[in-house]
């Protein structure tokens, strides 16, 4: 951990225990505080007493700050991955696993003002890459003491809303991650909300789970291009067909990964009509772009492994159960999708070689599947390294999208504004 960080911690933790949430760390709190100082962005908890130029004084006391920039550039120059040294716009990183969906907001010139994420070897991995430990359970948070953002970015777990009946809106989906979610908009009002999951979230349970999560969301004031009409009163085979325009490959934006998910992106009603998503890019991939030159002789499967993913194979074939594992090499156009699961044998995506039997990805490689850059600190542990890339998102596609909110949506309500 950086110096600075250190130093800070040591200073302001006893003032930030007050504003700690159940299940967040201090530390969480302090580097928010200082990512904000930085940034001359609004400090976490939202309480009289605390503003920024307290902090400041604080700081200057024990010469760890001099001017905003200085200040900014000790806190962020030695970071794997750099923030932007001026704010376009601001962003929440909630389920924010290590920072796939931060990175692409970053490359569009956003600025964290708040991450939530409760496993610790994500965090860890978050905190070496962004100089930043998130905060724990989102379920804890008080929502009054997240600062206000532009934009809520949440890749959040699918879960089922109980059939009782869609009366009371946001209340009816209590018990869920996704009532945290819908809580953090109805309050705080960011202009943009982009909400991540996996293809399946459009026909999970018929499509009532995306019924609810769009209905609430409408209800609250925000519009997606699927027209309300057909949220608050189309089947749910026309709510499906809509969704599916909401789908993004990462093949489609330079990622040699077979990778589709849904993005919604959300605006308060009246900042836009209709927005476009990114189109794809229109270049060819190839898994040799990401391989490595000389990859360590450890990624090779063991005999026993490769016999047992053949023997699936044929028994899967004979059973029409589809075909097990998945091999490539370097001309071929992509990979399957990588999953959190890929460390217990990497039957998804195996790497052909001469003479030898199929490799797994490396860990570098399981990066790049999921562009991120070279400079990014991969956790010490295989098992996390690989399950962290599998969860994350493509970041080459979250940055396309961003790139479109923010011309689309943001520069034109600043405009307005
Ligand atoms: C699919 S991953 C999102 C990954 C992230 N978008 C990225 O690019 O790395 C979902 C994450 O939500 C986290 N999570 C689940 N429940 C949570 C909760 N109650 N509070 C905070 N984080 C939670 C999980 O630990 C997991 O890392």
């Amino acid at each position: 951990m950086s110096n600075i960080l250190e130093k800070l911690e040591h200073i302001l933790v006893p003032m930030a225990l007050k504003y700690v949430p159940e299940q967040s760390e201090p530390k969480a709190v302090v580097h928010q505080w200082a990512h904000a100082i930085a940034n001359n962005l609004p400090l976490f908890g939202n309480s009289q007493e605390l503003d920024n130029s307290a902090i400041i004084k604080i700081l200057e006391n024990n010469n760890l700050y001099k001017s905003k920039t200085s200040f900014h550039h000790n806190l962020t120059s030695h970071l794997p991955i750099t923030p932007p040294k001026k704010a376009i716009f601001t962003f929440i990183d909630l389920f924010a696993g290590i920072g796939g969906m931060r990175i692409g907001a970053q490359n569009n010139g956003g600025v964290c003002v708040f991450s939530s994420e409760f496993e610790k070897n994500a965090q860890q991995t978050y905190l070496d890459n962004h100089g930043e430990l998130p905060f724990g359970d989102i379920t804890k948070i008080p929502v009054d003491a997240i600062p206000s953002h532009d934009v809520l970015f949440a890749g959040f777990p699918c879960q089922p809303f109980s059939h009782a009946g869609l009366k009371q809106g946001i209340e009816d989906t209590r018990g869920t991650l996704f009532h945290n979610i819908a809580e953090i908009l109805s309050v705080k009002k960011p202009k943009v909300a982009v909400l991540e999951n996996v293809k399946g979230l459009i026909s999970h349970d018929k499509g009532y789970t995306l019924q609810v999560i769009l209905k609430t969301l409408v209800d609250m004031g925000y519009s997606c291009n699927i027209p309300k009409s057909i949220i608050l009163n189309g089947s749910s085979k026309e709510l499906q067909a809509e969704a599916k325009k909401m789908v993004l490959k990462s093949i489609d934006f330079g990622v040699p990964q077979n990778r589709q998910r849904i993005y919604i992106v959300l605006w308060l009603d009246g900042l836009i009509d209709f927005f476009h998503y990114p189109v794809p890019l229109g270049v060819t991939t190839c898994v040799g772009d990401i391989l490595e030159a000389d990859p360590d002789p450890k990624y090779t499967i063991s005999d026993k492994l490769w016999a047992g993913h053949q023997r699936r194979k044929i028994q899967n074939k004979k059973d029409g159960k589809g075909f097990g594992y998945g091999c490539v090499t370097p001309d071929s156009p992509y990979t399957n999708t990588i999953s959190a699961r890929y460390y217990k044998d990497g039957s998804e995506i195996l790497i052909e070689q001469e003479n030898y039997n199929p490799r797994k990805v490396t860990h570098r490689e399981a990066a790049r599947l999921q562009g991120f850059p070279d400079t990014f600190s991969i956790h010490a542990s295989s098992v996390q390294a690989y399950k962290q890339f599998g969860n994350s998102v493509s970041t080459p596609v979250i940055s396309c999208l961003v790139k479109e909110i923010y011309h689309q949506i943001l520069e034109v309500s600043n405009e307005l504004t």
